[in-house]
């Protein structure tokens, strides 16, 4: 695992995505493994920011995103399509029948989150994974659990995850399952980018990098990959 810290979520931003850029100039038809929440978000500033400046084309590139929320529409202003729409995909070149999501409302999941997984198999596999991670060590939506999880699979969120995505609803309620890739999955990208910042991920951090490989720290497994770059800023680092 090679650990980057940085002052600030911006200066992590920039180096995030000079990475995913490179990417994109070495392999234009790369493909990439997004995810959602806070953390992305000043990467996918600079990566909008570099397209623009550069002028680098993301027409080749596909990309799969980590998970989608169940029982929640598409075009909810809550649904991970619109987050990723709004805070990258509009403002690249990417097309759209090359950007790929987890349908959380389909009604056989199980069927669904087969197609999700061969679909990337057959693309050949994902060039980068980009990764947040919960406070309590979540990566997708791979909550503590008693064994690694495989393919992409429904999961009943913890109370934990609840409880810190929730402020981004507001009149309604916040879903209580999803769709995500399982580890293995994830584990099979070739290279792998995690970004924490803040103090809140700073016990999960230590738990990730310094602590036993087990799934009770689902993010712990990253330990075994040999292409892992994580990102922190000073209070995600202060346990280390
Ligand atoms: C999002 C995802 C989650 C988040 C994690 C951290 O697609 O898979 O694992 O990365 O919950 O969320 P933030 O960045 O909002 O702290």
């Amino acid at each position: 695992m090679k650990v980057t810290v940085l002052k600030t979520a911006e200066e992590i931003g920039v180096a995030v995505a000079k990475i995913f850029t490179d990417e994109v100039k070495a392999n234009p038809d790369c493909i990439l493994g997004l995810a959602t929440g806070a953390s992305p978000i000043p990467t996918y500033n600079s990566i909008i920011k570099t397209h623009k400046e550069e002028g680098i084309s993301f027409k080749g590139v596909k990309t799969y995103n980590l998970d989608e929320y169940c029982d929640l529409p598409k075009a909810d202003k809550n649904s991970y399509y619109t987050f990723m729409h709004e805070q990258l995909f509009n403002s690249l070149d990417i097309l759209e029948e090359n950007v790929h999501f987890l349908d959380g409302n389909a009604t056989d999941t199980d069927a669904e989150c087969r197609r999700y997984d061969n679909e990337i198999n057959e693309a050949g596999g994902i060039d980068i994974q980009l990764l947040g991670i919960g406070n309590n060590a979540h990566i997708g939506f791979n909550e503590p659990a008693d064994s690694f999880t495989d393919g992409s699979f429904k999961v009943k969120l913890t109370d934990s995850t609840i409880e810190a995505n929730k402020i981004y609803f507001d009149e309604n309620p916040m879903p209580h399952y999803a769709l995500t890739m399982g580890v293995n999955q994830i584990m099979s990208a070739k290279k792998i980018v995690l970004i924490a910042t803040g103090p809140k991920k700073a016990e999960a951090v230590r738990n990730m990098i310094k602590g036993e490989v087990t799934p009770q720290v689902p993010a712990s497994i990253l330990q075994n990959h040999n292409d892992v770059e994580i990102f922190l800023d000073e209070a995600a680092a202060s346990l280390l």
